[in-house]
Parts: C-alpha cells; structure tokens; sequence
C-alpha cells in the first residue's frame, strides 16, 4: 500500500504540495507552524520531508 497522505489531516502529499508551492514552503515545520498537516501522530512527517527533497508524493514503506 502506498504511503500518500496525512491521515490524520486527511491531506494527501499531492495536495500538501500544492500548498506549499502556494505559500512558498520548503519544511515540515512551516507546514506546521501554519497547522495544515503533521501535527498529530507525526508518522507523515519523514514521508513529508523526503517529498520536500525529492518531489514525489507517493512511498513505500522502506522508502524512507
Ligand atoms: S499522519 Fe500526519 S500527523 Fe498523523
């Protein structure tokens, strides 16, 4: 099963994309600090990072 989304703020990291590249985000933390995603169980936020690094939003689980 592919790793696509935040659950917990029912985003998936296409979506999340898009708002960052609309507020001009690089982090996790901006992404945070702004409270769209990531602040609960966290499990996205490595998944998040590497979209940041690579561009790509959808992962496996060994991908990280
Ligand atoms: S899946 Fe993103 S905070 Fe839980």
């Amino acid at each position: 099963m592919a790793i696509d989304r935040c659950i917990c703020f029912n985003l998936t990291f296409d979506e999340i994309q898009k708002i960052a590249k609309e507020r001009d985000f690089n982090t996790v933390k901006e992404l945070q600090i702004a409270g769209i995603c990531s602040l609960n169980c966290k499990l996205c936020e490595p998944y998040i990072e590497r979209m940041f690094k690579t561009g790509n939003t959808s992962f496996k689980p060994g991908d990280i």
